[in-house]
């Protein structure tokens, strides 16, 4: 009997070449295509996170899928963490570099309350620049991030040294 992450492993597809020449592409979309797997994700994620949080942030648009069934699973809200633009006021902002230039992220500065417990979620961990600038919006709106979650792990670019100073409870199902 293989194990999860075992599990994870073989299915999700490496493309070379995309999107440039030269980068290896973790292809996580055929997880979704198994409904068996997909259900013990969740419920890994759900074991990790029980009794630790008041919510749920996931991050757009990747971190939607698995993020809002942890949420539901665990009866808390899921919060929706969008790309600029996307949501109605009243929204707090967060930028973040990328390889060129930069992208901002937004959240409902309301749904986050006073001391509440989060648990930021995302599908993979790359530079980090993307869950940190989460975890700065849950600061900015009074939450404390107390857990990180993602399928994967980049760990080669050490985006945990980002996340770090927010929270030691970071958990990836695989990593490479
Ligand atoms: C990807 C991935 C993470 C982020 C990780 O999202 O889903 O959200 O990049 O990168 P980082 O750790 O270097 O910040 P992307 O911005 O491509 O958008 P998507 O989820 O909407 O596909
Ligand atoms: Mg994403």
């Amino acid at each position: 009997m293989s194990t999860l992450k075992e599990r994870i492993d073989k299915t999700i597809a490496n493309v070379a070449d995309f999107p440039k020449p030269g980068i290896q592409y973790k292809d996580i979309t055929p997880l979704f295509l198994d409904s068996e797997l997909s259900n013990e994700i969740v419920d890994a994620f759900v074991e990790k996170a029980k009794g630790k949080i008041d919510a749920v942030c996931g991050i757009e648009s990747r971190g939607f899928l698995y993020g809002i069934q942890i949420a539901q699973k665990l009866g808390v809200p899921f919060i929706l963490v969008r790309k600029a633009g996307k949501l109605p006021p009243p929204t707090v902002s967060q930028s973040y570099d990328l390889e060129y230039g930069q992208a901002t992220i937004e959240v409902n500065e309301t749904y986050i309350k006073d001391g509440m417990r989060i648990l930021v979620h995302d599908d993979v961990l790359a530079t980090g620049g993307t869950a940190e600038a989460c975890a700065k919006l849950v600061e900015k709106c009074g939450g404390k991030v107390t857990q990180f979650s993602f399928i994967v792990n980049l760990e080669f670019l050490n985006g945990i040294d980002k996340l770090i100073p927010f929270t030691e409870d970071i958990v990836a199902l695989t990593a490479y």
